[in-house]
């Protein structure tokens, strides 16, 4: 039973893996039954008896990979979660292996550094002054700040605590008053009505804004709407802009918004888990204009930045908002110490944390930030290659121009004929895509994350699609 071996075993077969999925050797995606999987993976007997090393590692990675979604077949274009670069992986493994619980610097002091660079580099992108290192000569300026956290939802709850500590500074005290509600477009991620379920103030305090005609905030109605909920008696917490929704992959105008926020003193928030990569790019930056007038911005490593799941970052303008979003004491942990680095564990409703950072700071370093802005680009054209394709053919509605990676169109029929086409189109594992609500109808929907997808994939989509749609129809009727 030896790492060394073991871990040559679980590479080649990685390896493997993804270069047969590159090639196509396989369907992207396949839905056995989990009974079935589970007595096929031995996991009773493995579990009882051990013994899962050398070949009997090798065999169970041979069905545990058979079993697992493809993510480097050029044919995944279903969900927003990297293709990651292989460097991101090795840091994931790194990690486990060091097991540093970091939040707490003295269990991590590598891996909190590193946290702490990315954040700062993320800060800066955004358009905010880093966190000077914590041994620097104090001055007393504002600066931002950040942590890492487990995924865009977890992200989005802690921004809203953060916010929470602002608007309502006894609330942690306290309790959450009642009268605060969420300014929100009905097309925010549902991670935020959730917040507002968890922070107590049950999913009634979301108020919808009003949009324009493709969904996105209305920068010329906010102020109004702002200012009749205060009339009514009601505080916004936040209003939530989009940067970009999940369904369409539009971005929100965040300047004007930003600006009629700060006219009605109200704390913006940018969920940009998609979306906030664009910053990375000269070209595509001025979708996020206005982003540094936000109060706090969620972004997602782990969609755009190549990283492995999960690595979501909050960061806010002003430092001192996010230290004050919790209030905790354990004397296990908080003691006079010496403290030479910094203790991400007061920003986080963790207390374990994984070296999050590692994983981010791998997929940029390897390639370099400027690669990575070069693939994002390459599958926002890829998005406008895949619109121009749909809009030219008949019977195909496209839903919007796109301004991500994520394009939605419907074939001529009903909403319950695009489920059942994806339905079907996933049983035939060439293709793998997902399907959404938005603007009253459902669309299929493609979110091009995978860099080897070509614009001759979609047009094979689009031909698979032709052909499953006289079955359906005949199955349907
Ligand atoms: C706009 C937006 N916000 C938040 C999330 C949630 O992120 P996560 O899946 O990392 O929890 C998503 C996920 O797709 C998203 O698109």
């Amino acid at each position: 039973m030896s790492f060394r071996d073991d871990g040559a075993i679980a590479i080649e077969a990685l390896d493997a893996f993804a270069a047969n999925a590159r090639g196509r050797g396989g369907p992207v995606i396949r839905q056995p039954a989990l009974g079935d999987l589970d007595r096929r993976l031995g996991l009773e007997r493995l579990i009882a008896e051990g013994g899962l090393t050398g070949d009997a590692l090798r065999n169970f990675l041979t069905d545990y990979l058979a079993a697992s979604t493809r993510l480097h077949h050029p044919g995944y274009m279903a969900h927003q979660v990297a293709v990651p670069l292989p460097h991101s992986a090795i840091a994931a493994l790194v990690d486990a292996f060091c097991n540093n619980a970091m939040a707490i610097y003295e269990m991590g002091p590598a891996a909190a550094t590193v946290e702490f660079a990315v954040v700062n580099w993320m800060l800066d992108k955004v358009g905010w002054r880093p966190s000077p290192p914590p041994d620097a000569a104090r001055t007393g300026e504002r600066h931002g700040g950040g942590v890492l956290t487990h995924g865009g939802s977890l992200a989005n709850l802690t921004a809203l605590l953060a916010a929470r500590g602002r608007v309502t500074p006894r609330a942690w005290e306290d309790g959450t008053p009642k009268n605060l509600v969420i300014v929100a477009s009905p097309a925010s991620h549902y991670s935020i009505a959730r917040a507002a379920g968890i922070i107590g103030l049950g999913q009634k305090a979301i108020r919808h804004a009003p949009t324009d005609a493709m969904g996105r905030l209305d920068p010329a109605c906010l102020g109004g709407f702002l200012a009749d909920l205060r009339k009514d008696g009601a505080e916004p917490l936040a209003v939530i802009a989009n940067a970009c929704g999940t369904a369409l992959g539009l971005y929100d105008p965040l300047r004007d918004i930003a600006e009629r926020c700060r006219e009605h003193g109200a704390w913006l928030h940018v969920d940009g888990a998609h979306g906030a990569s664009a910053l990375l790019s000269g070209r595509l930056r001025s979708l996020l204009d206005g982003i540094e007038l936000a109060d706090s911005v969620v972004w997602d490593a782990h969609k755009m930045l190549g990283c492995s799941t999960l690595c979501a970052a909050v960061l806010v303008r002003d430092h001192a908002d996010l230290d004050h979003a919790f209030r905790e004491e354990a004397s296990y942990l908080f003691h006079e110490k010496d403290q030479p680095g910094f203790d991400f564990i007061h920003r986080t409703v963790e207390c374990t944390k994984a070296a999050l950072g590692l994983k981010m700071f791998f997929a940029l370093a390897v390639q370099g930030e400027q690669a990575i802005a070069a693939t994002i680009e390459r599958q926002t054209d890829l998005a406008r290659t895949a619109a121009a394709i749909l809009r030219a053919e008949r019977g195909i509605e496209l839903a919007v121009e796109p301004e991500s990676n994520i394009v939605c169109f419907r074939l001529d029929g009903s909403d319950d004929l695009q489920i059942a086409l994806r339905r079907r189109l996933t049983e035939k594992g060439d293709f793998y895509i997902s399907t959404t609500e938005a603007l009253g109808r459902r669309w299929l929907r493609l979110a091009l994350m995978n860099p080897a997808t070509e614009p001759s994939d979609i047009e094979g989509l689009i031909m698979e699609l032709r052909g499953l749609r006289a079955a359906v129809l005949l199955e349907m009727s």
